[in-house]
């Protein structure tokens, strides 16, 4: 291995939201394995770059050159086998306005917009915020598997039903979802006239065997009917720099979700998110086959200690560096008591009601800080 993931790094002092955003001012040592970015360095080639335009001083108003587009292209072709082609791609301040974007751009106020619980808080608040309506069709559980309900989203579309924001692969449960489901939910969505937004932002983060699909690639028919929101930014830990990508394969979708963009002057970016999304796309491949070996014997040191050591349930996620903890084998508040004894994970009814019974566990974190975390879990059920 060239990388060292198991190096330390402090984090504290930095306006870290994960470290420095303090849950309870009177606890001093807490372990934060909540928000989802990672506790490493990005890719020293993204480092570099940084470095090396930070050293030219002047930073003026700068827009995305040719070699930015084509690191984009590259990256879809080499990593996903997916064509990218150079004007579908819309960037974007990052993946959630990308989602508020889309909202805005295709759907009015009081249409129905259908989400699949448990999932991502953010989308339930951009969907409220805009005056939308959320339609949930929850993922099934069965035994800690989940899987779409397709018998149900083809009850609960009504033509008042305009979008179904998709998480692919899924945070928090960890899924990444095989062609032939992508196929049935398009193929439901098409028949209703139903847009598909696919935030791919945890695309790259898939452990073989599973293989992540980019959504407008499994069946020519969808492309058409398809946004594909996409981001540097968990793959390379790079979020604090606000970037990511909208790819719009249809002409007619693309020109509404740029209209938005313009209509709130935010086409501009930041110079070193534009930096770092170019020189991680070129340079990063190497880190990330390196971080997944890290993340997935994170995963399996997780399951193994759990499962010898305790009743809490859980599968290696096939994507995500996130597990989706289930305690429901315990009968008390464990959210609040693994808080008072140090741990943060988010609780899963953040996601929805669906996820009652169950924590969120961030494991982009050293091998030690997931065994001091994993010793708070062993005190809290005793
Ligand atoms: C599914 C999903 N979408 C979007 C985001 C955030 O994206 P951004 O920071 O680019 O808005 C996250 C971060 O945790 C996420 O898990």
């Amino acid at each position: 291995m060239m990388y060292n993931f198991d190096q330390i790094i402090n984090r504290k002092g930095t306006n870290s939201y994960k470290w420095d955003f303090g849950y309870n001012k009177n606890q001093k040592n807490m372990l934060p394995l909540w928000v989802a970015d990672m506790d490493f360095e990005a890719p020293k080639e993204v480092i570099e770059a940084i470095k090396a335009r930070a050293q030219h001083g002047v930073y003026g108003y700068t827009f995305r050159p040719k070699s930015y587009y084509e690191s984009i292209i590259s990256w879809f072709k080499e990593y996903h086998d997916t064509e990218v082609r150079e004007e579908w791609i819309v960037p974007i301040p990052g993946v959630v306005p990308g989602i508020s974007f889309a909202i805005q751009a295709y759907t009015n106020p009081g249409d129905k917009i259908v989400i699949q619980p448990p999932v991502y808080r953010p989308f339930y608040e951009v969907i409220n915020e805009l005056g939308r309506r959320i339609v949930k069709n929850p993922l099934i559980e069965d035994n800690g598997n989940y899987k779409m309900d397709f018998e149900n989203l083809e009850k609960i579309i009504d033509k008042r039903t305009k979008m179904l924001i998709l998480c692919s692969p899924h945070n928090p449960v960890g899924r990444v979802w095989k062609k032939e489901e992508l196929e049935r939910l398009g193929e439901i969505c098409l028949k209703n006239d139903v847009i598909i937004v696919s935030d791919e932002i945890h695309a790259d983060i898939v452990y073989k065997p599973n293989k992540h699909h980019i959504l407008y690639t499994v069946s020519n028919k969808l492309i058409n009917n398809v946004i594909v929101l996409t981001a540097p930014n968990k793959t390379f830990n790079i979020a604090g720099l606000q970037t990511g990508n909208a790819i719009i394969p249809n002409k007619n979708l693309r020109s509404k979700f740029e209209a938005v963009i313009t209509s709130q002057h935010l086409y501009m970016t930041n110079i070193f998110g534009i930096i770092a999304t170019e020189a991680a796309y070129k340079y990063g491949k190497k880190w990330l086959e390196e971080l997944l070996i890290y993340l997935k014997q994170n995963a399996e040191f997780v399951k193994d200690f759990l499962e010898k050591n305790s009743n809490v349930k859980t599968n290696i996620p096939e994507g995500t560096f996130l597990m989706w903890l289930d305690f429901r084998n315990y009968d008390f508040e464990v959210h609040k008591k693994l808080l008072n004894n140090g741990l943060w994970l988010n609780e899963g009814r953040e996601f929805g009601e669906e996820g009652a019974g169950f924590e969120r566990m961030n494991i982009a974190t050293s091998r030690k800080i997931i065994k001091q975390a994993l010793n708070i879990i062993l005190k809290t059920l005793k």
